[in-house]
Protein backbone atom coordinates (compact mmCIF):
# COMPACT_ATOMS: atom_id res chain seq x y z
CA UNK A 1 0.00 0.00 0.00
CA UNK A 2 1.16 2.97 -0.55
CA UNK A 3 0.93 6.25 1.90
CA UNK A 4 1.35 9.16 -0.38
CA UNK A 5 0.68 10.40 -4.08
CA UNK A 6 1.58 12.46 -5.64
CA UNK A 7 1.41 13.09 -9.51
CA UNK A 8 1.96 15.80 -11.43
CA UNK A 9 1.16 18.54 -8.93
CA UNK A 10 1.74 22.01 -9.38
CA UNK A 11 0.90 24.91 -7.08
CA UNK A 12 0.83 29.17 -7.74
CA UNK A 13 0.43 31.89 -5.56
CA UNK A 14 -0.67 34.31 -8.47
CA UNK A 15 2.44 34.09 -11.05
CA UNK A 16 5.14 32.69 -8.43
CA UNK A 17 5.30 28.65 -9.25
CA UNK A 18 5.85 27.16 -5.45
CA UNK A 19 5.37 23.82 -6.81
CA UNK A 20 5.99 22.65 -10.05
CA UNK A 21 4.55 19.40 -11.47
CA UNK A 22 6.21 17.53 -8.74
CA UNK A 23 5.71 13.68 -8.38
CA UNK A 24 6.20 11.75 -5.16
CA UNK A 25 5.56 8.08 -3.61
CA UNK A 26 5.65 7.51 0.32
CA UNK A 27 5.33 3.96 1.42
CA UNK A 28 3.66 2.83 4.17
CA UNK A 29 5.89 2.47 7.50
CA UNK A 30 8.55 5.07 5.89
CA UNK A 31 9.96 7.44 7.51
CA UNK A 32 10.17 10.06 4.49
CA UNK A 33 12.30 13.61 4.68
CA UNK A 34 11.26 16.18 2.17
CA UNK A 35 14.39 18.62 2.13
CA UNK A 36 15.29 21.90 0.06
CA UNK A 37 16.38 25.48 0.65
CA UNK A 38 13.52 28.06 2.69
CA UNK A 39 10.93 28.89 -0.08
CA UNK A 40 11.57 25.20 -2.12
CA UNK A 41 7.32 24.37 -1.81
CA UNK A 42 7.82 21.90 1.17
CA UNK A 43 5.05 23.32 3.89
CA UNK A 44 2.59 24.08 0.10
CA UNK A 45 3.48 20.68 -0.58
CA UNK A 46 2.41 19.66 2.59
CA UNK A 47 -0.92 21.95 3.10
CA UNK A 48 -2.15 20.29 -0.57
CA UNK A 49 -1.52 16.84 1.26
CA UNK A 50 -2.98 17.74 4.18
CA UNK A 51 -6.08 19.71 3.01
CA UNK A 52 -5.75 23.19 3.94
CA UNK A 53 -5.02 24.23 -0.45
CA UNK A 54 -7.27 22.08 -2.92
CA UNK A 55 -4.88 20.59 -5.57
CA UNK A 56 -4.69 23.79 -8.64
CA UNK A 57 -3.53 20.72 -10.69
CA UNK A 58 -2.04 17.19 -9.88
CA UNK A 59 -3.50 14.71 -7.70
CA UNK A 60 -2.46 13.51 -3.97
CA UNK A 61 -3.72 10.46 -3.07
CA UNK A 62 -3.28 9.45 1.08
CA UNK A 63 -3.60 5.96 0.92
CA UNK A 64 -5.56 5.58 -1.71
CA UNK A 65 -7.71 8.69 -1.06
CA UNK A 66 -7.97 11.41 -3.34
CA UNK A 67 -7.15 14.90 -1.27
CA UNK A 68 -9.91 16.70 -2.98
CA UNK A 69 -12.48 13.93 -3.50
CA UNK A 70 -12.27 12.42 0.19
CA UNK A 71 -10.81 15.43 1.75
CA UNK A 72 -12.80 14.76 5.59
CA UNK A 73 -11.29 10.99 4.97
CA UNK A 74 -7.27 11.81 4.69
CA UNK A 75 -8.22 14.49 7.57
CA UNK A 76 -8.55 11.88 10.01
CA UNK A 77 -5.97 9.34 9.02
CA UNK A 78 -3.23 12.38 9.33
CA UNK A 79 -1.67 13.23 12.49
CA UNK A 80 -0.05 17.38 11.02
CA UNK A 81 2.21 19.45 12.83
CA UNK A 82 2.58 22.69 11.41
CA UNK A 83 5.72 24.89 10.83
CA UNK A 84 4.46 27.35 13.05
CA UNK A 85 3.00 27.27 16.11
CA UNK A 86 -0.65 26.62 16.55
CA UNK A 87 -1.48 26.11 20.24
CA UNK A 88 -3.68 28.11 22.20
CA UNK A 89 -1.88 29.73 25.36
CA UNK A 90 -5.03 30.45 27.34
CA UNK A 91 -5.44 26.95 27.70
CA UNK A 92 -3.81 24.43 29.57
CA UNK A 93 -1.59 21.76 28.09
CA UNK A 94 -4.71 18.78 28.79
CA UNK A 95 -7.04 21.24 27.28
CA UNK A 96 -5.30 21.60 24.00
CA UNK A 97 -5.03 18.29 23.39
CA UNK A 98 -8.60 17.50 24.45
CA UNK A 99 -9.48 20.07 22.29
CA UNK A 100 -7.88 18.00 18.77
CA UNK A 101 -8.90 14.73 20.48
CA UNK A 102 -12.75 16.33 19.84
CA UNK A 103 -12.19 18.08 16.68
CA UNK A 104 -10.54 14.57 15.53
CA UNK A 105 -14.13 12.64 16.74
CA UNK A 106 -12.07 10.55 19.46
CA UNK A 107 -14.55 8.88 21.09
CA UNK A 108 -15.70 10.69 24.04
CA UNK A 109 -15.84 7.86 26.44
CA UNK A 110 -11.45 7.39 25.57
CA UNK A 111 -10.97 10.86 25.46
CA UNK A 112 -9.34 11.11 28.85
CA UNK A 113 -7.54 8.38 28.78
CA UNK A 114 -6.25 8.92 25.10
CA UNK A 115 -4.93 12.63 25.88
CA UNK A 116 -3.33 11.18 28.90
CA UNK A 117 -1.35 8.16 26.83
CA UNK A 118 -0.11 10.84 24.45
CA UNK A 119 0.92 13.87 26.98
CA UNK A 120 2.55 10.91 28.92
CA UNK A 121 4.92 9.97 25.17
CA UNK A 122 5.63 13.50 25.34
CA UNK A 123 6.82 14.14 28.85
CA UNK A 124 4.54 16.46 29.65
CA UNK A 125 2.25 14.76 32.52
CA UNK A 126 3.71 17.04 34.46
CA UNK A 127 2.90 20.63 33.11
CA UNK A 128 -0.42 18.89 31.81
CA UNK A 129 -2.28 21.17 33.35
CA UNK A 130 -0.32 24.71 33.15
CA UNK A 131 -1.54 27.03 30.89
CA UNK A 132 0.28 26.76 27.82
CA UNK A 133 1.18 30.25 27.37
CA UNK A 134 4.16 28.88 30.27
CA UNK A 135 5.51 26.45 28.51
CA UNK A 136 9.14 26.54 27.09
CA UNK A 137 9.45 26.66 23.18
CA UNK A 138 10.54 23.06 23.55
CA UNK A 139 7.39 22.14 25.58
CA UNK A 140 4.95 24.07 22.74
CA UNK A 141 6.40 21.76 20.36
CA UNK A 142 5.87 18.50 22.33
CA UNK A 143 2.58 19.97 22.76
CA UNK A 144 1.74 19.94 19.17
CA UNK A 145 3.22 16.51 18.58
CA UNK A 146 0.71 15.30 21.73
CA UNK A 147 -1.90 16.79 19.14
CA UNK A 148 -0.94 15.47 16.14
CA UNK A 149 -0.80 12.21 17.57
CA UNK A 150 -4.34 12.33 20.00
CA UNK A 151 -6.19 10.35 16.93
CA UNK A 152 -3.88 7.76 16.16
CA UNK A 153 -2.78 9.25 12.44
CA UNK A 154 -1.90 6.66 10.09
CA UNK A 155 0.53 9.33 8.55
CA UNK A 156 2.06 11.79 10.99
CA UNK A 157 3.19 15.01 8.97
CA UNK A 158 5.62 17.32 10.68
CA UNK A 159 6.81 20.63 8.62
CA UNK A 160 10.43 21.29 10.97
CA UNK A 161 9.04 20.23 14.29
CA UNK A 162 12.48 20.95 15.64
CA UNK A 163 13.08 24.48 14.83
CA UNK A 164 14.30 26.55 17.57
CA UNK A 165 15.17 23.56 19.90
CA UNK A 166 18.27 22.82 21.94
CA UNK A 167 19.88 19.39 20.66
CA UNK A 168 18.35 17.71 23.64
CA UNK A 169 15.20 18.77 22.76
CA UNK A 170 15.43 17.85 18.89
CA UNK A 171 16.46 14.43 20.20
CA UNK A 172 13.84 13.91 22.86
CA UNK A 173 11.45 15.01 19.74
CA UNK A 174 12.47 12.65 17.29
CA UNK A 175 12.78 9.98 19.55
CA UNK A 176 9.15 10.04 20.32
CA UNK A 177 8.57 10.42 16.72
CA UNK A 178 10.67 6.76 16.13
CA UNK A 179 8.76 4.92 19.20
CA UNK A 180 5.54 6.15 17.64
CA UNK A 181 6.09 5.26 14.44
CA UNK A 182 7.30 1.95 15.81
CA UNK A 183 4.64 1.17 18.22
CA UNK A 184 1.75 2.15 15.71
CA UNK A 185 3.38 1.42 12.48
CA UNK A 186 2.90 4.99 11.54
CA UNK A 187 3.80 6.59 8.29
CA UNK A 188 5.69 10.00 8.53
CA UNK A 189 6.04 12.59 6.40
CA UNK A 190 8.69 15.34 7.51
CA UNK A 191 10.67 18.24 6.80
CA UNK A 192 13.81 19.46 8.42
CA UNK A 193 16.88 22.17 7.73
CA UNK A 194 18.92 19.70 9.68
CA UNK A 195 20.79 17.17 7.79
CA UNK A 196 22.24 15.39 10.10
CA UNK A 197 18.62 14.47 11.54
CA UNK A 198 17.27 13.78 8.05
CA UNK A 199 20.50 11.39 7.31
CA UNK A 200 19.77 9.46 10.71
CA UNK A 201 15.82 9.45 10.66
CA UNK A 202 14.70 9.24 7.32
CA UNK A 203 14.51 6.43 5.10
CA UNK A 204 14.00 7.76 2.19
CA UNK A 205 14.68 11.68 1.40
CA UNK A 206 13.48 13.75 -1.40
CA UNK A 207 15.63 17.09 -2.60
CA UNK A 208 12.95 19.89 -3.38
CA UNK A 209 14.55 23.41 -5.07
CA UNK A 210 12.42 25.66 -6.80
CA UNK A 211 9.04 23.79 -7.01
CA UNK A 212 10.66 20.84 -7.98
CA UNK A 213 11.66 17.68 -6.98
CA UNK A 214 16.25 17.45 -7.88
CA UNK A 215 16.41 13.74 -6.23
CA UNK A 216 14.80 11.48 -4.46
CA UNK A 217 16.56 7.59 -2.68
CA UNK A 218 17.58 6.61 0.85
CA UNK A 219 20.87 8.73 2.09
CA UNK A 220 23.06 6.49 1.35
CA UNK A 221 22.39 6.30 -1.94
CA UNK A 222 22.29 10.06 -2.61
CA UNK A 223 25.55 10.56 -0.45
CA UNK A 224 27.26 7.46 -2.25
CA UNK A 225 26.81 9.08 -5.50
CA UNK A 226 28.32 12.50 -4.66
CA UNK A 227 31.57 10.20 -2.72
CA UNK A 228 32.78 7.93 -0.76
CA UNK A 229 32.88 11.00 2.48
CA UNK A 230 30.14 13.11 1.33
CA UNK A 231 27.23 14.21 3.75
CA UNK A 232 24.00 14.47 3.09
CA UNK A 233 24.34 18.40 3.41
CA UNK A 234 27.05 17.91 0.05
CA UNK A 235 23.69 16.19 -1.53
CA UNK A 236 21.75 19.15 -0.64
CA UNK A 237 24.37 21.72 -1.57
CA UNK A 238 24.65 19.64 -4.78
CA UNK A 239 21.29 19.40 -5.63
CA UNK A 240 19.97 23.09 -4.39
CA UNK A 241 23.20 25.10 -4.99
CA UNK A 242 22.37 26.66 -2.12
CA UNK A 243 24.39 26.92 1.54
CA UNK A 244 22.93 26.11 4.43
CA UNK A 245 24.63 28.90 6.48
CA UNK A 246 23.44 32.38 6.77
CA UNK A 247 19.77 31.67 5.40
CA UNK A 248 17.55 33.96 6.88
CA UNK A 249 14.38 31.23 8.41
CA UNK A 250 11.43 32.23 6.80
CA UNK A 251 10.06 35.20 5.55
CA UNK A 252 7.88 38.37 6.83
CA UNK A 253 4.75 35.83 6.46
CA UNK A 254 6.47 33.24 8.70
CA UNK A 255 7.60 36.12 11.19
CA UNK A 256 4.01 37.57 11.07
CA UNK A 257 2.66 34.39 12.11
CA UNK A 258 4.58 33.66 14.63
CA UNK A 259 4.51 37.34 16.23
CA UNK A 260 0.82 36.80 15.61
CA UNK A 261 0.73 33.57 17.98
CA UNK A 262 3.22 34.83 20.19
CA UNK A 263 0.51 37.89 20.98
CA UNK A 264 -2.68 35.22 21.29
CA UNK A 265 -0.24 33.10 23.91
CA UNK A 266 0.27 36.48 26.12
N1 LIG B 1 0.29 32.20 1.06
C1 LIG B 1 1.24 32.53 0.19
N2 LIG B 1 1.12 33.61 -0.62
C2 LIG B 1 2.07 33.95 -1.51
N3 LIG B 1 3.22 33.24 -1.68
C3 LIG B 1 3.41 32.17 -0.91
C4 LIG B 1 2.45 31.75 0.07
N4 LIG B 1 2.92 30.64 0.67
C5 LIG B 1 4.11 30.38 0.12
N5 LIG B 1 4.42 31.29 -0.84
C6 LIG B 1 5.64 31.29 -1.67
O1 LIG B 1 5.77 30.01 -2.25
C7 LIG B 1 7.12 29.57 -2.20
C8 LIG B 1 7.21 28.27 -1.45
O2 LIG B 1 6.91 28.50 -0.10
P1 LIG B 1 6.92 27.32 0.99
O3 LIG B 1 6.45 27.94 2.25
O4 LIG B 1 6.18 26.16 0.44
O5 LIG B 1 8.48 26.98 1.06
P2 LIG B 1 9.26 26.01 2.06
O6 LIG B 1 10.02 25.04 1.24
O7 LIG B 1 8.34 25.47 3.08
O8 LIG B 1 10.30 27.02 2.75
P3 LIG B 1 10.88 27.08 4.27
O9 LIG B 1 12.04 26.14 4.32
O10 LIG B 1 11.32 28.51 4.41
O11 LIG B 1 9.77 26.75 5.19
C9 LIG B 1 7.92 30.71 -1.59
O12 LIG B 1 8.46 31.47 -2.64
C10 LIG B 1 6.88 31.50 -0.83
O13 LIG B 1 7.22 32.85 -0.72
MG1 LIG C 1 8.19 25.61 5.09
Amino acid sequence: MTAVEVSGLSHRFGDHVAVDNLDLTVSDGECFGLLGPNGAGKTTTLRVLNTLYPPQSGSVRVFGLDVKADAMAVRRMLGYVPQQLSIEGALSGRENVSWFARLFDVPRRERAARVAEVLDIVDLTDAADRLASTYSGGMVRRLELAQALVNRPALLVLDEPTVGLDPVARDSVWARVQEMQERYGMTVLLTTHYMEEADILCDRVALMHLGQLRAVGTPASLKAERGPDASLEDVFRHYTGSSLEGQEKGGLRDVRGTRRTAQRMG
